[in-house]
């Protein structure tokens, strides 16, 4: 959401004549934009002020340097007061007001130096004031924001404080920035949300969709390809989950976090089911569309988890076949219950517990990938790979495949026979 949300706010700043600089120090104007999921994304971004402040041979006296995304609006002014090289911090819900900031910064007064902080939720839906998507040559994937913030609450997680509550984008702003997206070039479509499948919106006529209703308006366009991501098993109903099934644009890939296979971890998380109806999704996806491919986010070291909740997880992993998973340590985020739950979890035994959960999904990836070896895979070519004549794409199933092949053959979606598997990616030959 992050790659989404820059986007937008390059297409924000474009008619200002600011175009990207590979360089900081060419820079007139540097964003931050920031994750504030992990202690580790939020404790990256005072090291990089740090080092962008340092790192200026040559700074343009007035380079302004702002901070957006979820750690400015959690940080608010203490982000200027620990990083007083700042001139604006604004959050997620606030980038669409990114011109008038920039010109409240540029035309302040001498003497008033204080940063601009903008951290306010707002009335006006943001996306109601975004610019069309400029009319620039779009990747073959795209993303489209769909729905943003969550209600969940999970105790580990600082989303809802930063994200805001659930909101879901109408129908008719989605349809026409897919047609935007769609004449730009792109083949498929990405639909982000926190909580993608919790997706509710208004409908073309003023009446209500769910997000399966939603899936298949899209994919009555132009376009190969649909994703989403990221659901929630609570919000996966039937109706939702027979669309990998009914609509073949869909592709049989589904990112749905289960982050632990105990019982009593997932209830002190707060996450609303339990590891027997996580199954029963996987297997009633599984039973109409055999092929779908799950993948996962883990957390380790959940507050009172004891070895036997962690073998708990690792047996989910086994039964669910995972064909790719991230997975974290539990890092504690202020303002959050879990933060003050007792028997918080030693680093040591997260990183052993880390250790062998990524070592089982890392086997559980492979062999997910060996299966394809031999066989015949439909890819859609998005970018010239890394060698010479050498093409990259993904296929149905997410993963990176690499060819022999001109780049004219970007955008195309082409069958490959799968000749080779390497750690994350396939090679093959077109067909
Ligand atoms: N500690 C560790 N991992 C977390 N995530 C969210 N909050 C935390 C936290 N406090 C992980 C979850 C989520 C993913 C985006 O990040 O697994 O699904
Ligand atoms: Fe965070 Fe996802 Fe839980 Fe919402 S559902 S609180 S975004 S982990």
């Amino acid at each position: 959401m992050n790659v989404y949300d820059g986007d937008r706010m390059h297409e924000l700043l474009s008619p200002l004549n600011y175009k990207r600089v590979d360089d900081p120090n060419d820079a007139e104007l540097i964003i931050l934009n920031t994750c504030h999921i992990r202690e580790k994304a939020t404790e990256k971004i005072y090291s990089e002020l740090g080092r962008l402040k340092k790192g200026f041979n040559n700074p343009k006296k007035n380079t302004k340097i702002a901070v957006a995304g979820c750690v400015a609006q959690a940080e608010g002014e203490e982000l200027v007061r620990r990083a007083p090289s700042v001139d604006l911090v604004f959050g997620p819900l606030t980038y669409h007001q990114l011109p008038e900031m920039i010109q409240e910064i540029t035309y302040r007064k001498k003497g008033k130096n204080k940063a601009l902080v903008n951290i306010e939720f707002p009335a006006r839906d943001k996306f109601l004031s975004l610019p069309e998507r400029a009319n620039k040559k779009e990747a073959v994937s795209a993303f489209l924001s769909v729905q943003e913030g969550c209600d969940k609450f999970c105790t580990f997680c600082v989303v809802p404080y930063t994200r805001g509550v659930e909101s879901s984008r109408p129908a008719v702003q989605i349809i026409s920035e897919a047609k935007e997206l769609i004449n730009n070039g792109a083949k498929e479509i990405i639909l982000l949300g926190q909580n993608v499948n919790a997706w509710n919106g208004e409908g073309l006529s003023g009446n209500r969709w769910d997000f399966s209703e939603l899936i298949k308006r899209l994919s009555e366009l132009n376009i190969d390809r649909l994703r989403f991501t990221t659901s929630h098993p609570k919000d996966m109903n039937n109706k939702l989950i027979r669309c990998f099934f009914n609509i073949p644009k869909l592709q049989p890939y589904l990112h749905l976090p289960i982050q632990s296979g105990s019982n009593k971890i997932l209830k002190a998380m707060n996450r609303g089911y339990s590891k027997q109806q996580y199954i029963e999704i996987i297997e009633k996806i599984r039973d109409i569309r055999p092929d779908t491919a799950i993948s996962g986010d883990f957390i380790v070291g959940f507050p009172g988890e004891t070895e036997d909740d962690f073998n708990d997880t690792m047996d989910i992993i086994k039964k669910v076949r995972y064909a790719h998973a991230y997975s974290f340590k539990y890092s504690t985020r202020p303002g959050t219950p879990a933060a003050s739950m007792d028997l918080q979890i030693d680093e040591e035994t997260k990183k052993e517990r880390l250790f062998k959960l990524q070592e089982l999904i890392t086997s559980s990836m492979k062999t997910f990938n060996e299966s394809f070896l031999g066989r015949t895979l439909e890819i859609l070519v998005e970018k010239q790979g890394f060698e010479e004549n050498q093409i990259s794409g993904r296929s149905p199933y997410l993963q990176s495949v690499h060819m022999e092949g001109h780049n004219s053959l970007i955008g195309e979606l082409l069958n490959v026979d799968i000749l080779k598997i390497r750690e994350n990616s396939l090679f093959g030959t077109i067909v």
